[in-house]
């Protein structure tokens, strides 16, 4: 069902609810809870998409599980319930790098694999594009090559019926831009490798003139505009790319580990519903003004911080961060 959406103007923050709830009761709306408890109350067969990064077992501050083992048996049952909520035409994806292990790189888009097309009695998963992002920028490796992809697991119920709106993200292609008129004016297929126009030159200008050019290498990635205090953000035209294509304005966007909300925002200036669901508060804070459009970035004495837009430079306090921010690939 198609509903009319409104643009909200506060965004709400729940904590965990007790019981099974109809699922517009979550629209526009970020869950401070565990993800699993929360998947468990809501109704089957209710989401049209679900876009996430789950934690790489990479011991960053909000992970908390002791084996890899562990880590891999609660992911497995997170899955579970994601193909329990999503509607029998829904989308699932699963955005994964690389984790290490005493010295061992393992390829978890591959282990997922294996999870996704083991869920047993609950449904099934059929693999349509395993995805390979490329960025720039990271750790440098001294032992071994340094890592500039993630993989994009795309997974979906029903392999014959399923959203794929491939007009929607056609890019131009170069025999089009030379003028050649038997292509399709709409453009190409854009492809399983996405690589995103290095938007750094642009960004740069939206710093604060106060600091030198020294500050700015120092911090490395926080110079990106959309970067905020979590260590791991999507970036926003990979989300793009995804709603456009799996989803229609209306449909219900789901990510069971918000961060700090880009799905949520790209979902919400899209028109279509959404939810997001982080166990950190701090995160789910972040996300709610940068879904209202109300999160300042000031950078100051070599510090960044991030604000509501009425909070003056004098007093930044909300949320503070002194470090460089880490990439995924921090250890490896
Ligand atoms: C890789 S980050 C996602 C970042 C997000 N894609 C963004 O653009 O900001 C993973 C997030 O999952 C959250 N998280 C980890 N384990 C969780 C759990 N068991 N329940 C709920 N949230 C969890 C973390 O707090 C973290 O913000």
């Amino acid at each position: 069902m198609q509903i009319e959406m409104t643009q909200p103007q506060t965004i709400p923050i729940y904590p965990a609810f007790d019981k099974l709830l109809p699922i517009e009761n979550f629209y526009q709306s970020i869950i401070s809870n565990e993800t699993l408890a929360t998947l468990q109350q809501m109704p089957a067969n209710s989401i049209d998409l679900i876009l996430t990064s789950p934690p790489y077992f990479l011991d960053k501050e909000y992970e908390d599980d002791k084996t890899f083992m562990g880590y891999l048996s609660k992911q497995t049952q997170i899955i579970k319930e994601c193909n329990r909520v999503l509607k029998p035409t829904g989308s699932i994806y699963w955005n994964v790098a690389q984790t290490v292990q005493e010295n061992e790189i393992l390829p978890l888009g591959a282990m997922f694999y294996s999870i996704f097309k083991n869920v047993g009695a609950v449904g099934n998963f059929y693999m349509k594009n395993w995805i390979i992002w490329h960025f720039e920028g990271g750790i440098n490796c001294k032992n071994r090559l340094s890592g500039r992809y993630e993989n994009l697991l795309w997974f979906v119920k029903n392999k014959e019926n399923y959203t794929f709106n491939l007009d929607e993200i056609r890019i131009p292609s170069k025999w089009q831009q030379l003028g050649d008129k038997r292509c399709n004016p709409l453009g190409k297929n854009p492809t399983d490798f996405w690589v995103f126009e290095d938007e750094t030159e642009k960004e740069l200008a939206f710093l604060d003139t106060e600091n030198s050019i020294y500050e700015i290498h120092r911090i490395a990635n926080n110079n990106k505009k959309e970067k905020t205090n979590h260590p791991c953000q999507f970036p926003e035209k990979l989300v793009e790319r995804v709603i456009k294509s799996a989803t229609n304005q209306g449909d219900v966007v789901l990510d069971i580990f918000n961060g700090s909300g880009t799905t949520c925002k790209v979902a919400n200036d899209l028109q279509r519903n959404w939810i997001g669901i982080d166990k950190e508060e701090k995160y789910c804070k972040v996300a709610k003004l940068k879904i209202e459009n109300n999160l300042q970035k000031v950078v100051k004495n070599n510090k960044i911080y991030f604000t509501n837009l009425e909070e003056t430079t004098e007093h930044l306090t909300l949320f503070e961060r002194d470090e460089p921010l880490q990439s995924h690939h921090s250890g490896l």
